[in-house]
């Protein structure tokens, strides 16, 4: 990766007569956390990205930072404000934090070059405007207008080819990868490159949505092991009974390549021998452990000789990369084999590496953050990277 650090460009902003101070540097972030109302319910993005903010600031720039939130499609939508996260922000650092409802436009402009030394200017939601998404040149050069250097620190959309992450790299002499950004780089790379065994622990809802990352892992893992409702689907192609199991019928074709293409390359991969089973989705719904899933039920957890192979499995590895829950996993009853998951990760030997919202909470839920080598904040662009794709915001870096 040939992309200028945050250290060589501090140092080299040193041998000049500027220096950073008073220079004003946009920041581009992922402060997409989830909100309850008016309130951030969880701030694991703000503080993985304090890191470079801080140490902007302490150089003396003022800084303009700058996120999506959620998917409002080009609309502005008050319910997903980024004003939370600038009132979240001003909890956890000393320096003055201001936010401005707009992230372009007159009083954006005016708001940003007010801005003192050691100062941050929140912006309002990139995707309130279309031309974010759509990575507009006119809107990329509007968002440029508001500083003299770019700094991108945002792993988790590092896989969108957006104004903020690519378009405005155009626009500004200056752009350089922030040290969440690199950090996750250099630790994910351990998935490319990695001591084995590899064991990938993939669950999560769809295997539509994890398609590219299931074919790419059958190719490089010694096993891959899976879990969530996407086993329902590969289990549904192998003949056997799933109930009313989420199931994509229109995945079963791609499934058994998947299953052929990890045969081909001596990848063993798991599926559940057996099921936490329930008649619905409520936390009182009633509950067996089956090996098969008949009519009228559903799988929505793997049962615990599934959790005790994948865990055993978990021993054996030098490196295990985990993505997405094992079950349903927000509901405590249907929880058991994420929890049983993220305990042998935790506890294997094995460099480990984790992803995805829901395999973060389990961590988290059970305190497990500091026996796991590396914790991404990114969901999509880990996934992407690990497949070995290349992620616009970082090739933008590399121009
Ligand atoms: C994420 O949460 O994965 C990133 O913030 C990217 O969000 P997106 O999938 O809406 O682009």
């Amino acid at each position: 990766m040939h992309v200028t650090s945050l250290d060589d460009w501090i140092s080299r902003a040193k041998d000049t007569p500027r220096s950073l101070r008073g220079r004003r540097v946009f920041l581009r972030a992922d402060l997409n956390v989830p909100l309850d109302g008016n309130r951030v319910r969880d701030d694991t993005r703000i503080r993985a990205s304090l890191g470079t903010l801080t140490r902007l600031l302490n150089e003396g720039a003022s800084v303009i930072l700058a996120s999506h939130l959620g998917r409002p499609k080009g609309q502005v939508n008050p319910s997903l404000s980024l004003a939370p996260v600038a009132v979240r922000l001003s909890e956890l650092i000393p320096n003055p934090v201001h936010f401005i409802a707009d992230c372009i436009g007159k009083e954006a402009q005016t708001a940003a070059a007010a801005l003192s030394p050691g100062e941050v200017l929140v912006l309002e939601n990139l995707r309130f405007h279309p031309g974010e998404t759509e990575n507009d040149p006119k809107f990329a050069e509007e968002l440029a207008q508001l500083a003299e250097a770019y700094v991108n620190d945002a792993f988790g959309t590092a896989h969108r080819a957006h104004a903020s992450t690519v378009g405005i790299v155009h626009h500004l002499p200056d752009a350089v990868a922030g040290d969440l950004l690199r950090a996750e780089l250099s630790h994910l790379g351990v998935v490319l490159e990695p001591q084995r065994p590899l064991l990938c622990l993939l669950g999560g809802a769809k295997v539509s949505d994890k398609m590219g990352v299931l074919r790419a892992l059958s190719e490089r893992a010694d096993v891959l092991a899976i879990g969530g409702a996407m086993a329902y689907t590969f289990l549904a192609a192998k003949g056997h009974s799933v109930g009313q199991s989420l199931v994509e019928t229109d995945r079963i074709d791609d499934s058994l390549s998947i299953m052929e293409a990890a045969k081909t390359n001596q990848c063993k991969l798991l599926l559940p021998t057996d099921h936490v089973i329930a008649r619905g989705l409520e936390e009182d719904s009633e509950t067996r452990i089956e090996s098969e899933i008949p009519e009228g039920w559903m799988g929505v957890d793997i049962g615990p000789m599934t959790a005790t192979a994948y865990a055993h499995e978990a021993k054996l590895a030098q490196t295990i990369m985990w993505n997405g829950p094992m079950g349903v996993f927000e509901i405590v009853s249907f929880a058991s084999g994420t929890r049983e998951v993220a305990q042998a990760v935790a506890g294997a030997s094995a460099t480990s590496v984790v992803g995805g919202g829901d395999s973060l909470a389990a961590i988290n839920q059970l305190e497990l953050g500091d026996q796991i080598n590396h914790l991404s904040t990114g969901g999509g662009a880990s996934l992407e990277f690990i497949q070995g794709l290349t992620l616009p915001g970082v090739a933008a870096l590399e121009k």
